[in-house]
Order: structure tokens, then sequence, then C-alpha cells
């Protein structure tokens, strides 16, 4: 059973008294305990995928088409009221720079506190304790001491699991993890990624992780999209990705892992850049930087191609 489904996503926002999609025509499913990631250059619209299920866009974007299923519930027909509640309780989200999500002048307990109280009726006492708990639970040393240190007291692989305990808070069946290891070091970062998956096999919850870094993919997903100019260009499983790749940018992305090059060689990269919002192509977003381009792709945007079991690649030359 699918615990959160995306279908025809297509989200906007009006720049300059014009209206462009950044994220057109997604689809994706999570099931329980499942990662999935999103991987994708700067701008391609992963983070405005994530905020649209939990409808927290800038108020200059739409979700003009498509559902967002969770539990039998579809997302984009609830009231704000409604959606309160899922969010924070049902659904966590965990964004990028630790020190800008935490509150400076509040204490960690305040922080987590809050996160509970909003939801929860729970007595003084009872909240200090699952404070603790949380904190133990993502791998803090002295959980008793660090409750009433504020932000800047602590590390920032330390400020990324107050995040997490914070997303723990209620239960979650679902955390958006929008690239929550990139500000951190390599070594933070795999900790960080592995304290993710213990927490996943302990309360088995799914993920949806948000990520840049093919590296990042490779430790942590069951299932990927790649996203190129707001479309996902090629979805399947982590072995399919990472060994059948089959849409020209994913290759190129795996060309450009570190790994993968001869060590004196330059590392491979993909030539041009993302077109902006206003100026993308009619066709396939990515023909100006592919080397395999004909006439079809600049005339109209692939459908998907599936080319085994839940292995999809959206592109006219390939697959
Ligand atoms: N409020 C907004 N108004 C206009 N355009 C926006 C707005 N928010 C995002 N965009 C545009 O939508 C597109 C997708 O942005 P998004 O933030 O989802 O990218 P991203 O994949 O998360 O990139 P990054 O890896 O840099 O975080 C970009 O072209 C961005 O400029
Ligand atoms: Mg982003």
């Amino acid at each position: 059973m699918e615990l959160l489904s995306v279908r025809d996503l297509n989200v906007g926002f009006f720049i300059e008294e014009k209206f462009a999609l950044a994220v057109r025509d997604v689809s994706f499913s999570v099931k329980k305990g499942e990662t999935l990631c999103i991987v994708g250059e700067s701008g391609c619209g992963k983070t405005v995928t994530s905020l649209s299920i939990l409808r927290l866009i800038p108020p200059n974007g739409r979700i003009v088409k498509g559902n967002i299923h969770f539990k039998e519930k579809d997302l984009t027909r609830l009231s704000e009221e409604q959606m309160r509640d899922i969010r924070g309780k049902e659904i966590s989200m965990i964004f990028q720079e630790p020190l800008t999500s935490l509150n400076p002048v509040f204490t960690i307990k305040d922080q987590i506190a809050e996160a509970i109280i909003v939801h929860e009726n729970v007595l003084k006492q009872e909240i200090t304790d699952r404070c603790i708990t949380l904190l133990k639970e993502v791998g803090i040393p002295e959980p008793e001491k660090r409750l009433y240190d504020y932000p800047h007291q602590l590390s920032g692989g330390q400020r990324q699991r107050v995040m997490i305990a914070i997303a723990l808070a209620c239960n979650p069946s679902l955390i958006i993890a929008d690239e929550p290891t990139t500000a951190l070091d390599v070594t933070v970062q795999a900790q960080i990624l592995n304290l993710f998956k213990e927490l996943q096999e302990r309360y088995k919850i799914s993920l949806l992780y948000i990520t840049h870094d093919l590296s990042v993919v490779a430790q942590i997903a069951d299932k990927v999209c790649v996203m190129y100019s707001g479309i996902i260009v090629e979805e399947g499983s982590v072995e399919n990705i990472f060994y059948r790749p089959a849409h020209p940018y994913t290759r190129g992305l795996l060309d450009s892992l570190p790994k993968r090059a001869h060590k004196k060689q330059k590392l491979k990269s993909i030539p041009g850049v993302v077109p902006d919002l206003l100026s993308r192509p009619k066709g396939c977003p990515f023909y100006p930087r592919c080397s395999l381009t004909k006439q079809v792709c600049i005339e109209k945007i692939p459908n998907f191609k599936e080319l085994e079991d839940g292995h999809r690649v959206r592109c006219h030359i390939l697959g």
C-alpha cells in the first residue's frame, strides 16, 4: 500500500506578471518504511515539490493541477486547519540549514516541547521525559544536560540531530528531509544518514529524501526520481538508476561522480546550465545540453517509457 502518492503535480509561480510552471506532471509514491530520493541540480524543483506536499509553497505559487494522496486523504483538498493537524504530526519536514530552522533564543527543550504541545495535551514532567528520550533516540550524549542548551552551543551535526528529534516528536509516518546533510562535512553526513536508516528500521517511517548528491542517494534510497527542470526524467529502484541508468542526464550525473572517474582524469561535468523558469525550451528540457538531440526532442516533451518493472524514463532517443 502506498502511504503517499503524488499524481500529475503541477506547481507554478507568478513572476513579473507572468505565470511559469516550476514543477510539471510530477508523479511518485512512497510505501510504508520506504525511502524515496528525489535528486537533481539546483533549481529543478525539488523543494517546490516537497513544500507542495505540506501546502507550504510561497504566496506567489499555486498548485494548478494534481493530487497528493496521503493515507486516503487528498492533501490538495484539505482545509488549512486540517493541514495544520497533519504538519509536524503525521508528516514532518527537516530543512537544509539547522541553524536557521532552530530558533536561537529558545533552548533545545523548548523547541522539542513546542512540537509536542502543538499536537498533544501532555503534562509538564512528561514533556521533559519525552524530550530526553527523543534526544537519546537521535544519539545526543548527556541529554539531561543538553536539553537546556541553546542552538549555538551545539555542533552542526548535533543541531541536525535535534531537528530530527523535533521531526520524530509526534511519531510521524512520513518525514520529508530537504537536503538535511548538505551543510555538514562528509563524516558527519554519513553519521546522520545512518541515524535516518536506524530510525527508519525501528519505526518503519517512510522517508522522502531530497538531495542533489548521488552519493547520498546510493547510501539511503530504495527508489529514486531524477528531476530535471521541473519534470521527472527517470524513475526506478536504486539498482536501476546506478547500474542501468537510461536517461542521458542520469548518465551525466553518474559520470560526474568522483568514484567513477579515473584517478588522474579530470572529473566530467555536464556542459551547459539549467534553463531558468521563464525561458524553458518547449521540447525536452534537457535537449540543449544533450549530445543525442534530434528534431523530435526540440519539438515535444517525451512521455514515459517503461523499461522494466518500476523503471521508467522520459527520453525520445534512449530506452
Ligand atoms: N517564490 C518563488 N517565486 C518564483 N520562482 C520560484 C519561487 N520559488 C522557487 N522558484 C523557482 O522554482 C524553481 C524550482 O525551485 P526549487 O527551490 O524547487 O529548486 P531545488 O531543486 O530545490 O533547488 P536547490 O537544489 O537549489 O534547493 C526554480 O527555478 C526557482 O527559481
Ligand atoms: Mg531546494
